[in-house]
């Protein structure tokens, strides 16, 4: 979608967002334009290669091994999807390193902060072996970008369903911005807008179930849960009416000021010490998109779509396509 189109656009949704989180990611944390929406029908880029990889991620593994390395059809294409991802991750460290050692100026990204703790010549101990900063790098590309792109998805879908939302939303945006482009100082006066974006993922985690094991036997409702059990624990606590009142309804409105009864009733970005670490990053690069897309646009959905179904596969996506219109709003 071009943001200063002003003529009707529909879009099949996760591709724009995937787009927007693609280039986010890119700029802000590598110092990369992977210009994602420059790209022309048929291209690979980062962003197609990985969501052909997580799509068909489960399917993949799911296989004996000796038919992963079958050379025809979707197998090929998982391999040679996997070798674009991995050798553009490489290329991007690459140029950097040679940007640090020419002695440019380089912003401080979540890649210099990799550079810093990896092997330097002539030091004897490094934070991170070269293999490791390698797999931190892809990890923060794949985190931070599919996670982000559902998100944004989702929202997209639920202030379609919920127009009256839309609108507050909509008044929100017109008084903090007007017509300028947002700014970080924004971030905290679009409240309401990272309410929505809480209850989307209250009601649409991305990540649809942190996997834990239980130390020791646990009871939990009646239910004696034996010690050593994986659990999964998301979906039932985001919508158990213990801890959020009419559970299903989408109610940006019940975050403000909102004490959670337990500490883990809300978890989207995980707990404890494995807990997400982009989650800040996640939150301002999704109110300022939808800020943005709602400062331009109304946002809808065809009627007949109906409630839209899940497909986990690593992190959750529509399962039917889902195709957002936007359309320009009068006042601008
Ligand atoms: C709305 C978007 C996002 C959601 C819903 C999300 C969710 C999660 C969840 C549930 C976990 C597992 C936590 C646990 O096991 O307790 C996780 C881990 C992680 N996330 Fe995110 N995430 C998002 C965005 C991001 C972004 C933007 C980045 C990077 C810039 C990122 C980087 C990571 C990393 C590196 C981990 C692994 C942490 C570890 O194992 O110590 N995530 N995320």
């Amino acid at each position: 979608m071009d943001p200063t189109s002003r003529t009707e656009t529909t879009q099949r949704y996760l591709t724009d967002a995937s787009h927007i989180s693609m280039d986010v990611i890119g700029m802000a944390g590598f110092g990369h334009a992977f210009n994602a929406f420059d790209i022309r029908p048929g291209e690979r880029t980062m962003a197609t290669e990985t969501m052909f990889m997580l799509r068909n991620f489960s399917a993949f593994m799911a296989m004996p091994p000796f038919l992963r390395k079958l050379p025809f059809g979707w197998i090929a294409r998982m391999k040679s999807a996997t070798e674009y991802f991995t050798s553009s991750v490489e290329n991007i460290i690459t140029e950097r390193q040679k940007l640090v050692q020419s002695g440019k100026n380089v912003s401080r990204d979540i890649l210099s902060l990799l550079l810093d703790a990896a092997p330097q010549e002539g030091a004897e101990y490094a934070p991170l072996t070269s293999k490791e900063l390698y797999s931190n790098c892809l990890v923060m590309l794949l985190a931070g970008h599919d996670t982000t792109a559902s998100t944004i998805t989702f929202t997209c879908y639920h202030l379609a369903a919920n127009k009256h939302v839309q609108k507050i939303a909509q008044q929100l945006v017109d008084k903090v911005l007007g017509n300028r482009d947002p700014e970080y100082s924004d971030f905290e006066k679009l409240e309401y807008i990272e309410w929505i974006i809480r209850e989307t993922l209250r009601l649409s985690p991305v990540v649809v179930g942190i996997p834990r094991t239980n130390q020791n036997d646990f009871e939990w409702k009646g239910t004696v849960i034996p010690k050593g059990s994986m659990v999964f624990t998301m979906f039932y606590a985001h919508t158990d009416p213990e801890y959020f009142d009419d559970p299903y309804t989408f109610k940006p409105d019940r975050w403000d000021g909102l004490e959670l009864k337990h500490r883990f009733a809300y978890t989207p970005f995980g707990y404890g010490s494995r807990s997400c670490i982009g989650k800040k990053f996640a939150m301002i690069e999704s109110v300022i998109a939808l800020a943005m897309m709602l400062q331009r646009y109304d946002i809808s959905i065809d009627a007949d779509y109906g409630t839209m179904e899940i497909d986990a596969v690593v992190t959750s996506k529509p399962k039917k396509d889902l195709y957002v219109t936007f359309t320009p709003r009068k006042k601008l």
